[in-house]
């Protein structure tokens, strides 16, 4: 079986792509790649150091000078990664809800998504990676053999965010993420720049009532037959 070396996985929030892209990339010795830490990373130094998010030239003049590392972890917290914005750790920082709630309209800017994109690409055309986000298989990588277009209901979306938050102690409340969700789903996948949608040559994949290890057997199932 010929593995295609550089796989990539889009899907709405919470559709299970880092999960479903770890487990997948541990199972072939793949590099993972996260982008949404990339535009989560930004929205988050946009907040802290120009207090907002709506002046597009100043937001884009960070993200181009802005340094983004992800590193393997240093604390057992829970994170899958230690992330660092100039070599500070804003690993959880990223995930708060003011950071949900900002990222889609940083992510439309044109100038930070071409900063993003020129950095991915460099890690994407390596090869031997799993890479997910939104724009990969449609411009990022769009030369990627393998595309994966990961979705589920939104309520099961909002269920699993509910899950997560309620499991590391944190309020949660559940018609109001998937109000939130909804509404990052729309802004993204209707913006004008690189919006969220399956390429032409994806392969959809509802995830709704199936885990994480079985969406990543039926990858790896889709992968023996298209590459045999
Ligand atoms: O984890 P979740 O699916 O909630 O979000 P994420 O993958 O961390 O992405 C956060 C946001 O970044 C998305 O809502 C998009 O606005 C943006 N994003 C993007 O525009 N393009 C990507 N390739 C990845 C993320
Ligand atoms: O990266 P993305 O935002 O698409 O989703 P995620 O963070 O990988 O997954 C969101 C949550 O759903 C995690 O807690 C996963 O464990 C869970 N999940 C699930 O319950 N069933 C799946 N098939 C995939 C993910």
């Amino acid at each position: 079986m010929i593995i295609p070396s550089i796989i990539a996985i889009d899907g709405p929030a919470a559709s299970g792509k880092s999960t479903v892209g770890v487990l997948l990339a541990n199972r072939l010795n793949y590099l993972f790649f996260d982008t949404g830490i990339m535009y989560r990373a930004v929205t988050w130094a946009a907040l802290q150091r120009l207090h907002a998010v709506d002046d597009e030239v100043r937001v884009t003049g960070l993200a181009e000078q802005v340094q983004i590392d992800v590193q393997p972890p240093t604390r057992a917290d829970g994170r899958q990664a230690d992330v660092l914005l100039d070599g500070l750790d804003i690993t959880w920082n990223i995930r708060r809800p003011e950071v949900d709630a900002n990222v889609s309209q940083v992510s439309a800017y044109r100038g930070v998504r071409t900063a993003m994109t020129k950095q991915q690409r460099r890690v994407g055309q390596r090869g031997q990676v799993v890479m997910v986000g939104r724009d990969i298989g449609t411009v990022v990588l769009p030369e990627a053999e393998l595309k994966i277009y990961l979705d589920a209901s939104a309520e099961e979306r909002a269920r699993r965010r509910f899950e997560e938050l309620r499991q590391r102690g944190e309020a949660a409340d559940y018609e109001k993420i998937l109000d939130a969700m909804k509404k990052r789903d729309k802004f993204d996948s209707t913006r004008e720049v690189a919006p969220l949608r399956a390429a032409e040559d994806a392969v959809r994949i509802c995830s709704d009532g199936i885990s994480a290890e079985g969406v990543v057997d039926r990858i790896l199932e889709i992968i023996r037959i298209q590459h045999e």
